[in-house]
């Protein structure tokens, strides 16, 4: 198929709330697929900037989601504006796709379009891409944060990010080897690479992908050498992995039996060991299961923190979602409670930048269940490598909180670690 097609159809389906699916990208060269991914992305990142720039040269606007016709102008524009290709090669080709896609009399006016930004190219460029959020978005982040610090958020999370790993073991070692960055947490921070998995050490399992801030509530819990965990909603493993590297006795859970797969090929190519893999929805397994020493809620959500690596969610989330999640991640809390043993730790964590989901989330368990006290993440715990300004992702309650504006950007997150001081 056609790339910019392929870049049509998924750009589609994505902002209609679906994904990639491999099947799709089944057949087509590794170089094409890199280039409609980038494509995709990259349009998803300025669909909202480019609409008020092609809202100019038009009297139909864009108003909120775009239409066919309007898919393919903000796809042709980005490859004007952003990529190499001579600006006569786009305009021929989307002016073919609109012919194919809609009609003549759609081709003609795609093709009037696309010469104004040819002609306004330098122009547009020299812009800030922004805004990157759409109404609907920003409002949902309305109600956990103030227009400044959205504006930040925005700015930040508009950058590409960076490739992050987490090191089974001597995270310097493999730092230089990979030619990467050495995070406060042990995170090693790689520019971003083509193929992940031809990368030295991936192979041998020496590392996993982990955005930097997910990777932080499993070292918060510092020793758990021989500790039994319950780790809720545990695919595709990132924290699983974490766990069982550092001696835990895991035991994970995960609704989904495709997720599941993923987490298992992960182990196995880490020759890690869970305990137990159970495909189970959370909240039936919570009715009748044993206590552990520690549960880890990683609790489904907006998944709003995540936002820089799939931009598709500033364009599909809203504040519904929000409530939706909050809650199940209640229910989950309130099941998982049971779980822990006395004196034991529930740790919850959701990579969402929304307090709903968070600090509002946490305040309400503790204030229902006195028989848990917040036991808070100190600085120093997240912060083996001593880097400055780690203080910043901790709150004053105790709470981890990360999003993509803080140090050098990072996937918005929140953990809390509660303690079981009776039954
Ligand atoms: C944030 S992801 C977990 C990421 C994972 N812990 C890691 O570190 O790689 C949330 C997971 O929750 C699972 N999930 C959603 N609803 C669930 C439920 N009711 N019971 C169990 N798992 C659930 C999803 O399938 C998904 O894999």
């Amino acid at each position: 198929m056609d790339s910019r097609l392929l870049a049509f159809n998924i750009y589609r389906k994505t902002i209609d709330g679906g994904g990639i699916e491999n099947k799709e990208i089944k057949n087509i060269p590794a170089e094409n697929v890199a280039f409609v991914k980038r494509l995709v992305q990259m349009t998803l990142r300025r669909q909202e900037f480019l609409k008020q720039i092609i809202n100019k040269f038009m009297r139909q606007k864009i108003i909120q989601k775009p239409n066919n016709m309007q898919i393919l102008l903000l796809l042709a524009a980005v490859e004007i504006l952003y990529f190499d290709t001579p600006d006569y090669a786009v305009v021929n080709s989307y002016v073919a796709l609109a012919k194919k896609i809609n009609n003549k009399y759609a081709a003609g006016f795609v093709n009037a379009v696309l010469h104004k930004i040819c002609y306004n190219k330098e122009k547009i460029v020299a812009c800030k891409p922004l805004p990157f959020f759409p109404f609907p978005f920003r409002k949902m982040l309305q109600s956990s944060y103030c227009s400044k610090k959205i504006d930040s958020i925005e700015t930040a999370a508009l950058k590409e990010p960076d490739l992050d790993i987490t090191v089974r073991e001597d995270p310097e070692f493999w730092c230089r080897k990979l030619g990467g960055k050495l995070l406060g947490n042990g995170t090693v921070r790689l520019k971003q690479t083509g193929n992940i998995s031809a990368l030295d050490g991936f192979a041998q399992g020496a590392w996993w992908v982990q955005d930097f801030s997910s990777s932080l509530p499993v070292i918060a819990l510092k020793d758990i050498k021989n500790k039994t965990v319950l780790d809720l909603c545990a695919a595709p493993g990132g924290k699983t992995a974490q766990l069982i590297a550092k001696g835990a006795l895991v035991t994970a859970v995960d609704i989904s039996q495709k997720r599941l797969k993923i987490l298992e090929e992960n182990l196995e190519r880490l020759n890690l060991k869970a305990q137990n893999i159970i495909a189970a929805d959370a909240l039936q397994y919570l009715n009748n299961c044993s206590q552990f020493d520690i549960v880890l809620v990683d609790a489904p959500c907006s998944a709003d923190g995540t936002l820089r690596r799939h931009p598709e969610i500033v364009h599909t989330r809203n504040i519904d979602d929000v409530k939706k999640n909050a809650l199940l991640q209640h229910q989950l809390l309130a099941k998982a409670a049971k779980a822990v043993k006395n004196k034991g730790k529930l740790m919850y964590a959701v990579c969402s930048m929304c307090k709903q989901e968070g600090e509002q989330q946490i305040d309400s368990f503790i204030s229902n269940y006195p028989n848990f006290k917040i036991f808070p993440i100190l600085t120093e715990n997240i912060n083996p490598f001593h880097h400055l300004g780690y203080e910043k992702i901790i709150t004053e309650k105790g709470f981890i909180r990360c999003l993509p504006d803080m140090l050098e950007g990072m996937d918005g997150f929140f953990a809390a670690c509660l303690q079981k001081i009776s039954e």
